[in-house]
Order: C-alpha cells, then sequence, then structure tokens
C-alpha cells in the first residue's frame, strides 16, 4: 500500500465511535517524504470542517514559527495528530478512542520514517515520548528512541492563551533547526 492509500484508507475509518460525529477525517498534510513530523493532539473545530490539521488560529501561529526556522507544511514537514477524528464539543478523546486511533499514526510513521518527532504540547509528549513527560522543563530537549529524535515544544493554542511563554516556544524552533542541520539530510 502507498501513502495515499492508506489515506483513503483512513479517511473512511469508523474504528471508533466518533466516526458518527465528525464532519471530516483530519490525516495530516505536508510531505510524505519529510525528515520532520510535527504531531497535535486532536483536530478541533475548523480542522474538523476543512479537513485538515491546525488550520484556525494556533495553526496560523505554528506557520509562523516554522517559517522563521525556513520550514513549511507545503514543502519540507508533516504535520499530524494523535486522533485524527474531532470529539464532539472538544472533549479529551475517550481512551479507547486514543487506542483505536494510534495505529493510524504508525503506519504514517512507518511511511515517512521521520528522523525528528516533534510532539505539540503535552497530549502528544505523554502518548509519544513519556507519560511524566513534563512540557514546561523538557520542552526542547531531545531524546532518541528507537533511531528517531523526539521532542516537544509549547502547543501554539497554550501560547495563544499565554503569549509571554512565546520566547520559550521560539528558542525550542531554533534548537530545532539547529538540529535538522545536523542530522537531516533534505530538509533545507
Ligand atoms: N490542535 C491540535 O492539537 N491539532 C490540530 O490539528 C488543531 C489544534
Amino acid at each position: 500500500m502507498d501513502f495515499e492509500a492508506l489515506k483513503q484508507e483512513c479517511l473512511v475509518c469508523r474504528r471508533c465511535g466518533l466516526c458518527e460525529t465528525r464532519t471530516n477525517v483530519v490525516f495530516g498534510m505536508g510531505s510524505p517524504t519529510a525528515e520532520v513530523m510535527f504531531i497535535g493532539e486532536g483536530p478541533g473545530r475548523n480542522e474538523d470542517e476543512q479537513g485538515l490539521p491546525f488550520v484556525g488560529r494556533s495553526g496560523k501561529l505554528l506557520d509562523q514559527y516554522l517559517e522563521a526556522v525556513d520550514l513549511s507544511r507545503d514543502k519540507n514537514v508533516f504535520i499530524g495528530n494523535i486522533v485524527k477524528c474531532r470529539p464532539p464539543e472538544n472533549r479529551d478523546p475517550l481512551p479507547e478512542e486514543w487506542d483505536a486511533c494510534l495505529p493510524w499514526l504508525r503506519e504514517q510513521f512507518k511511511f515517512i520514517r521521520p528522523k525528528i518527532v516533534v510532539c505539540l504540547g503535552r497530549i502528544a509528549a505523554q502518548r509519544l515520548i513519556r507519560p511524566d513527560f513534563s512540557v514546561t522543563k523538557e520542552h526542547g530537549q531531545f531524546e532518541e528512541k528507537n533511531g528517531v529524535l523526539f521532542t516537544a515544544t509549547l502547543h501554539p493554542a497554550a501560547l495563544l492563551r499565554n503569549p509571554t511563554q512565546k520566547p520559550l516556544a521560539f528558542a525550542d524552533y531554533v534548537a530545532l533547526r539547529e538540529k535538522i542541520l545536523e542530522v537531516c539530510d533534505h530538509t533545507y
């Protein structure tokens, strides 16, 4: 199966109850050969309506950080989410919804084979790095798991709520740029 076939299968997923209330599955977007993947928590209202990740206010902020370090969702990164359908009223996904959805992310990892995974916010970091990961204390640090470098930064929605933390996040993107120059072949 190729990446497009995986996407088409995912777009009609009925593995959990969220398929009853979603408008669109948000598969993710970007380059299927990206060396860097950004992973958020799950779609909100705008993402559900458009079927694309990070397209609301927090997505605009994310795009600004990406642009500042010469990254772009249209060019050299892939942006996805742990859960691919919006829970009703933006409630937290249930454990069975996480579990039903995670295999899609695993398939995406298998195809893309990123060198660096950037978790956006606590939920993604605790799922993908460590259950006790503290974004406040450990953002911007890299840790290797099975040959892939994982890092986390503050979620752009949290930065909109708390703009004084924006310089901390900016430093993470600058550190990411350095790491990309060190370990990636074709991102820049
Ligand atoms: N927040 C997320 O975690 N993911 C999105 O796609 C949008 C907002």
